[in-house]
């Protein structure tokens, strides 16, 4: 007789798990109002005034959208399905798009031509450029009020003819920004150089960084004042990559994969962490209390959470694998916890009350792919089709985005090394599809805050760690989902698509 192996004995333990539409949240004593709650959050070390982050999707996060998130208080992971100096500048942008002073002013020499001044300050997108002599010493500066009449006859003489020299206002290293408005108010200016001692260009402030924080006070903001950008790798060019990205000056990189609790997955994280101890390390997506351990044993600062939750993916079809997402989170948190580290819930959610639920389960930020994936700042144009306003959205691992350089996000492992059986072919585990266009990430944003806020209300949590701990979930029935939904009516056209109310 052959040996006949039987099926794992513990095949069915933990069998139960459970997803947002499973349960709601019961409502509590509740002596906060909605609009007292604290959303802040702290995601191994940053302060985010918002927990969101936006998902490493090609139909998702680039350099505007990140801008935009990041300016509400969240923070936007920029996708790799780039080449890597193609990600490099988003982030690059991000990091550039505001400041608090900039520390190292784009300038140009007095040498140059009016024609560079015009190239340098186009492409970085300023509005005026210090000039400087060969000891780094300030000369003028030449700004777009200088050359507004220029004739293109003038465009191959040299920046001297045309910058400001005389009355040159600086001020010296070391000064505040408070400091700065006072000075750019005083003499109507709107670029404010520092210089040391020997006159030498030190840094830049200016009234449209000002502005900026003034406008968005609850901003991600790093220690310079610049945006906080994260960005994805991969395992395939990871430390490549995150040499480039961690030059740019991206504040987290995400290891980006569909299934974290893997070798190559495990290493990459203790490499990068290890090169980069200053930069916050995200690894994932696990489901499981070993897949945390193992990543936070790799030095992951930060863990995600989730497999075949996302609202465009196929895993749980194709491979028959993955976790009901609010069991994968309250899981991993109970360990992320024990642990100290952070769990984001990346996948599944849709509304604001899936929001809501995803914290009362333990994460401590959310990753949003098909919620931001409609609005202004997503990449991709809009489409009309029947009356409607629509964005693509599509899967990492759908066939068009494995076209892409992030094939390895699903295609690793797919063939065992040596093996000639389907090389060349990759399964695909996401759709190409659309989401309903969604106005400015702004707006949609505050719709977003506005229900966790009033979710917080009804659990009486005054934070997001009070939300965590102090809340009780029930699960429902179907008759109880069907309850939760508008039922026995006929809906109005505009409230008919209400995933976000
Ligand atoms: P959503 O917010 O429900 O749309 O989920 C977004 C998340 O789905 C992303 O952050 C990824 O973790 C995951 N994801 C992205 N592309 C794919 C795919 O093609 N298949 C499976 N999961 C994907």
């Amino acid at each position: 007789m052959s040996a006949v192996s039987g099926p794992n004995q513990a095949l069915f333990a933990g069998f139960e798990s459970l997803t947002f539409d499973d349960v709601l949240v019961v409502p509590g004593w509740s002596d906060v109002l909605p609009s007292d709650v604290t959303t802040g959050t702290t995601i191994g070390g940053i302060d985010l005034a918002l927990p969101f982050m936006s998902a490493a999707m090609d139909t998702v996060t680039e350099a505007p959208l990140a801008i935009a998130l990041a300016r509400e208080g969240g923070i936007g992971i920029v996708h790799r399905n780039l080449s890597i100096l193609e990600q490099a500048q988003h982030v690059d942008r991000v990091k550039r798009s505001q400041a608090g002073m900039i520390t190292a002013p784009v300038s140009l020499g007095p040498a140059a031509t009016l024609a560079d001044a015009e190239e340098i300050m186009s492409r970085h997108s300023i509005s005026g450029v210090p000039i400087t002599d060969e000891g780094e010493r300030l000369v003028g500066i030449l700004t777009n009020r200088d050359i507004r009449f220029c004739t293109t006859a003038e465009y191959d003489r040299p920046v001297t003819e045309f910058m400001t020299t005389e009355n040159l206002i600086t001020a010296p290293v070391g000064t505040s920004l408070d400091q700065a408005v006072e000075v750019l108010h005083r003499y109507r200016i709107e670029k404010l150089p520092l210089v040391d001692d020997e006159g030498r260009l030190r840094g830049l402030i200016t009234v449209k960084d000002i502005r900026k924080r003034i406008e968005k006070p609850h901003a991600s903001l790093d220690d310079e004042g610049r945006l906080r950008v994260g960005a994805a790798i991969g395992v395939a060019d990871a430390m490549d990559r995150a040499e480039a990205l961690a030059d740019a000056g991206v504040d987290m990189l995400v290891v980006d994969t569909a299934h974290g609790h893997t070798r190559g997955v495990v290493d990459t994280v203790g490499n990068v962490k290890h090169k980069w101890p200053e930069i916050v390390v995200v690894g994932g997506n696990v489901v499981t209390r070993d897949g945390v351990e193992a990543l936070v044993a790799a030095g992951a600062d930060v863990v995600k959470v989730g497999v075949g939750a996302g609202s465009i993916c196929t895993t749980r079809i194709v491979a028959g694998a993955g976790m009901p997402q609010l069991t994968a989170i309250y899981e991993c948190a109970l360990a992320g916890a024990e642990l100290g580290v952070p769990i984001v819930a990346d996948g599944g959610i849709v509304t604001s009350g899936d929001i809501v639920k995803a914290f009362a389960a333990g994460a401590d930020a959310v990753m949003l792919g098909n919620a931001l994936a409609g609005v202004d700042e997503a990449p991709g144009e809009l489409e009309l089709v029947d009356g409607s306003m629509w964005k693509t959205y599509r899967g990492m691992g759908s066939a068009g985005a494995m076209r892409g350089r992030a094939i390895d996000r699903y295609a690793t492992g797919q063939v065992a090394p040596g093996s000639t059986a389907g090389a060349g072919k990759h399964v695909p585990e996401g759709v190409e599809a659309r989401v309903r266009y969604s106005g400015s990430l702004a707006e949609l944003i505050g719709q977003l805050v506005g229900g966790l806020r009033a979710g917080m209300g009804y659990a009486g949590a005054a934070s997001l760690e009070e939300l965590r701990t102090k809340t009780r979930l029930t699960k429902v029935t179907g008759a109880g989902l069907r309850e939760s939904h508008p039922h026995d009516v006929v809906v109005h056209q505009g409230d008919a698509d209400f995933h976000h109310g």
